[in-house]
């Protein structure tokens, strides 16, 4: 349906034989429309942890389920999506993917997640939810090894409000991320999710821990 490439690569937006809608990331598969329900946990996970969720910010805008899933809490302040690829939000604005972003409530950053976070006062968000990769044990860019490092978990911690959360997504168990997530928050929740992904049983994970 629609190709572009960056510096990072390429991004391909394509309609399977099957009738999903699949996003790829250098001939890497990084989603598709059929099995939604761990991106819609990494949201509920944190709007169950948190009393109020006046502002959220999320690291990947992908096919745009966890920020829907954030919007149909009424309770929602505003939700800041950091996404590195241009091309994905238009072609989001452009209605090639269900859109998320005409909710008044939703703006959207272009740019690195680790830099936006970075850049947020301290003590200024309620929770923080990233979903840029397949897990810290699956990369789609190299550099984004750094986002589950515990140095910048901490800073993801230094930006939380009192009661705030960070929620991280993975396709695969990660003992690393847990301990990196436990040292910077005293202890991390998992929550193993089960999915049926193209005819194949398999467990996503929802990691999180909190200020
Ligand atoms: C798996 S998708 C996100 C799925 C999303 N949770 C959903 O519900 O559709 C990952 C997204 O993160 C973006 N991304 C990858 N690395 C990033 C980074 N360092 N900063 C911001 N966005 C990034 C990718 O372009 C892609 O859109």
């Amino acid at each position: 349906m629609a190709r572009a490439a960056s510096e990072r690569g390429e991004l391909v937006l394509r309609r399977r034989e099957d009738g999903a809608l699949e996003l790829r990331v250098n001939g890497v598969f990084v989603m598709d429309d059929q099995e939604t329900s761990s991106e819609e946990l990494l949201a509920s996970a944190a709007l169950e942890a948190v009393r109020r969720p006046d502002r959220v910010v999320v690291g990947g805008l992908g096919l745009g389920y966890t920020v829907r899933a954030l919007l149909a809490d009424s309770r929602l302040g505003e939700v800041v999506v950091a996404e590195i690829e241009p091309d994905l939000v238009s072609w989001m604005g452009s209605g090639l993917i269900p859109s998320v972003l005409d909710d008044r409530r939703v703006s959207v950053v272009v740019g690195d997640v680790r830099a936006v976070v970075t850049e947020l006062p301290d003590a200024s968000v309620d929770a923080i939810l990233l979903d840029v990769d397949n897990g810290p044990d699956f990369l789609v860019y190299n550099e984004n090894s750094a986002i589950y490092s515990s140095s910048f978990l901490a800073v993801c911690r230094s930006k939380l409000r009192d009661g705030g959360v960070l929620t991280v997504w993975s396709s695969s168990a990660s003992a690393a991320l847990e301990a990196a997530m436990a040292s910077v928050f005293g202890a991390c929740k998992v929550t193993p999710v089960p999915v049926r992904l193209q005819g194949r049983d398999e467990t996503y994970y929802v990691y999180q821990g909190g200020s």
